[in-house]
């Protein structure tokens, strides 16, 4: 349900809190969303130029890739906890701390989420939203894995 916020000069507006609830899992169209998302990233990262560097980084076979990315965030947007069903508890940033993630790759990552969002119908505030809150897990991806 779309929250009431009051942004600054005490305007009301009804865009949604998205941090709230499973209001991005709603806003990302639930599961269903979250695949075509995922699937649309790693198109992305299987096609552009500046994405290589960071599609050598995988495994030939997306599969298992595309799979984690999903259902992680499906309950990081706040909805159920699948991935921790099915793989187990997960700590992020331990997950890359064996690669070697320097700007590029940093970048790369959120270029390749950016260019999914433009594929999905979401809001556009949703779609910056997102991207905004994604910047956080990498950049601090980033800041921790193993340095070159
Ligand atoms: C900063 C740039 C990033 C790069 C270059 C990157 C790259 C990778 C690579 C290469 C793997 C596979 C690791 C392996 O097979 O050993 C991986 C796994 C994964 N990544 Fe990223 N990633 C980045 C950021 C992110 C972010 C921001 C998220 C989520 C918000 C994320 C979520 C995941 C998940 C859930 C897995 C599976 C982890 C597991 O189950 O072990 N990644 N990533």
């Amino acid at each position: 349900m779309p929250a009431l916020i009051i942004s600054k000069g005490a305007k009301v507006t009804d865009t949604p809190l998205y941090g709230f609830s499973d209001n991005s899992f709603q806003a990302a169209g639930g599961s269903d969303g979250i695949r075509k998302l995922v699937d649309d990233f790693y198109h992305a990262m299987d096609t552009l130029p500046e994405a290589a560097i960071i599609r050598q980084m995988h495994k030939p076979d997306l599969t298992q890739s595309r799979d984690k990315l999903d259902l992680f965030l499906t309950g990081w947007m706040g909805g159920p906890s699948v991935y921790h069903e099915k793989y187990g508890k997960i700590n992020i940033l331990r997950s890359h701390a064996h690669l070697r993630i320097g700007e590029a790759e940093r970048d790369a990552w959120l270029l390749c989420m950016e260019q999914a969002l433009t594929r999905q119908n979401y809001a556009p505030e949703f779609s910056n939203y997102l991207l905004e809150q994604l910047r956080i897990p990498a950049e601090r991806i980033f800041l921790t894995s193993r340095k070159y």
